[in-house]
């Protein structure tokens, strides 16, 4: 897809409910500098948040692309365009955040350990395995491209403990529209 996107580096992330967090992302077809300076944003911005992990519609776009780093290291930066699963392997539960979900905290069932076929920044393929905290980005990560949060893993408990922030988002995004 064609997308032109303006002011890449005036993107910032958006929160639940945001709609674009709510649909199924395109996938990415054009691999040119526009791509790349998203990327380039993207990582700015979970840098920002101090997160592990940021899916493009988390920052308004709507593509199948997400970008990841699970140590903080430099070396350990990941993008990763148009995944598949090919494998899920084991199962663990773990508390999980979204940069997208303020404050809000789920525990969340996945597998321990993932194959995936991706394509990179230039349009490469590759097949990629990943296991613990990796393997669970890329779950997550996978996931918003597919308009699914981590709220559809909320147990009865979850909700109870997630009611107040969930709210306040709803809130916040009502107030930000009316403005
Ligand atoms: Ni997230």
């Amino acid at each position: 897809m064609a997308m032109k996107i303006e002011n890449i580096d005036k993107l910032r992330i958006v929160n639940y409910p945001t709609p674009v967090l709510l649909k199924v992302a395109a996938p990415v077809e054009t691999f040119d500098d526009q791509l790349a300076a998203l990327v380039d944003r993207m990582f700015e911005l979970m840098r920002l948040e101090k997160g592990v992990g940021l899916a493009a519609p988390q920052v308004g776009i709507g593509l199948r692309l997400f970008i990841c780093n699970a140590t903080g290291e430099p070396d350990d930066d990941t993008v990763i365009v148009n995944p598949r699963f090919v494998e899920l392997d084991g199962a663990e539960e773990a508390d999980e955040g979204c940069l997208s979900l303020p404050e809000v905290t789920v525990n969340v069932r996945r597998a321990k350990s993932v194959v995936l076929d991706a394509q990179d920044l230039q349009g490469n393929e590759a097949r990629l395995a990943a296991e613990d905290l990796p393997a669970r980005i890329w779950q997550h990560e996978t996931d918003h491209l597919d308009g699914k949060l981590i709220l559809d893993y909320m147990s009865p408990a979850d909700e109870i403990a997630n009611r107040r922030a969930i709210k306040q988002l709803k809130d916040d995004y009502r107030a930000a529209k009316a403005r």
